[in-house]
């Protein structure tokens, strides 16, 4: 018998399976085998919400949850985020290796020469309300890019998709601070392409009647560590999302929007924003104990803290919290930090959170420093959307190339009525 395998015996039988083991996972396919006769279809596994299933193999994103280690390409993030702009991590996680100096320049420039937006998309955003969440239109407009681009469809020139990949990194900026300049009520301020990645976002952002936008450079740091915390995360809701659409061979605007849609929820990328509100609301360090009493209840959630794979300290929080005090030089201290603070050290002595193990996640501490940029809470998510386009995209990529991926199908277990006959209606109760 081999010794990486596992030996499975059916009770309702008595026979017995050996099922082959590698990188300690077995095939749920292997299951299939073992029938009580003919007629059965074989085992499957219940897995919802994918508690304890690897749906793919990828070689971008490394995550030990106990450990709280990140690598991205095999890199831990601390160096990325000390040593790295984004530019080049985005680099990095697309294609596999950090740039070389000829790389990163033409890079640079292929993504800067996509930051414009069609005007028909600007008329097209100025349709909004005035008061649409900014996601909603990010959304909406992602998926409005498919429209512009018809070749899109062609998902297994690998030319045409380098293009669409381009353009959707360079693009997802200039969405945002239109979208933004919009619910101010503000003229779009068009990308300056001799800015870096996030110092041109700054600019559709917060330009004024300046003729040129200098973006504050601690800021514009700050932006590009937050852009490299959020780039990948493996196989996370949205990802998932990213890859089930994309399976289906729809064009990358298509299963990017929905991807971003997925982002959009309140426990996933929306958790920035909601953390926001729950600072707010408890609104003094005294409230700090009672609130916590209400969710040890049940009743409501700590946002921004959890992980499904982080059973540890996310590493990104770490860093997160360095970045929030280089920002408060600047801007001035954001008074929920000291909330946000207690928070976190009341919660890590609680046996509730001890016990769960719940840990601050990324989300805890970048909406403090979103907020003290400038930026309204509603806007946060798009924060997450913009540096997550790379992961999708790369996550995306990798999978059609992956010759064991097909159309992703799941089973189910059906638990509604037998077959029964059809009554017309007077016969109805
Ligand atoms: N506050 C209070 N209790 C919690 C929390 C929380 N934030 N998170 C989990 N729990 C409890 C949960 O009620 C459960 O308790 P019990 O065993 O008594 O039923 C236990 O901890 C296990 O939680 P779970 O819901 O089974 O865990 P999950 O892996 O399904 O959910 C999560 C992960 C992130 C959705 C969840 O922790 C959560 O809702 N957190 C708040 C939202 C949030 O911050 N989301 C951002 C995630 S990080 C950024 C990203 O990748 O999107």
């Amino acid at each position: 018998m081999a010794k990486d395998s596992l030996t499975v015996k059916d009770n309702r039988t008595g026979k017995e399976y050996e099922l082959p083991i590698s990188d300690g996972t077995i095939k749920a396919m292997d299951l299939r085998q073992i029938k009580t006769g003919a007629e059965d279809f074989g085992i499957m596994t219940y897995d919802p919400a994918f508690m304890n299933t690897a749906s793919t193999k990828s070689a971008i994103t490394y995550l030990d949850g106990d450990k709280g280690i990140l690598r991205y390409r095999g890199y831990p993030i601390e160096q990325l985020a000390e040593k790295c702009n984004y530019m080049e991590v985005s680099y990095l996680i697309l294609y596999g290796e950090l740039p070389n100096k000829a790389q990163y320049d033409q890079w640079v420039f292929d993504i800067t020469h996509h930051t414009i937006l069609h005007e028909n998309i600007r008329h097209f955003m100025q349709n909004f309300r005035y008061d649409a969440h900014p996601m909603g239109m990010f959304i909406s407009t992602v998926a409005a890019l498919s429209t512009f681009y018809p070749e899109a469809t062609k998902i297994a020139d690998k030319e045409l998709r380098t293009i669409q990949i381009q353009r959707l990194i360079a693009k997802v900026p200039t969405i945002a601070g239109f979208s933004y300049r919009h619910t101010r009520g503000l003229p779009h301020v068009y990308p300056d392409n001799a800015l870096s990645y996030p110092g041109n976002f700054l600019n559709m952002m917060f330009k004024f009647t300046e003729l040129r936008y200098e973006p504050n450079p601690v800021l514009e740091r700050a932006l590009d560590v937050l852009f490299i915390l959020h780039a990948d995360h493996e196989q996370n809701c949205s990802t998932n999302a990213m890859r089930a659409i994309g399976s289906s061979k729809v064009d990358p605007y298509s299963a990017m929007a929905g991807a971003a849609a997925a982002l959009y929820g309140p426990l996933h990328g929306g958790a920035n924003e909601e953390v926001l509100k729950m600072l707010a609301q408890i609104g003094d360090v005294k409230s700090i104990p009672a609130f916590l009493d209400k969710v040890k209840k049940g009743e409501g959630k700590l946002m921004g803290f959890g992980h499904r794979v982080y059973k540890n300290y996310d590493p990104r929080a770490k860093i997160i919290k360095k970045v929030a005090e280089d920002v408060f030089k600047v801007t001035g201290r954001n008074p929920l930090l000291d909330i946000a603070l207690e928070l976190e050290s009341i919660a890590l002595k609680e046996d509730y959170f001890i016990s769960r193990k719940l840990y601050p996640n990324v989300d805890f501490y970048s909406g403090i420093i979103y907020q003290a940029m400038g930026l309204p809470v509603s806007f946060f998510p798009v924060m997450f959307a913009i540096p997550r386009t790379v992961g999708w995209l790369s996550q995306w990529q990798e999978m059609l190339g992956d010759e064991e991926q097909k159309i992703a199908r799941p089973r189910q277990i059906y638990t509604g009525v037998d077959e029964r006959d059809f009554a017309p209606m007077d016969k109805r109760k």
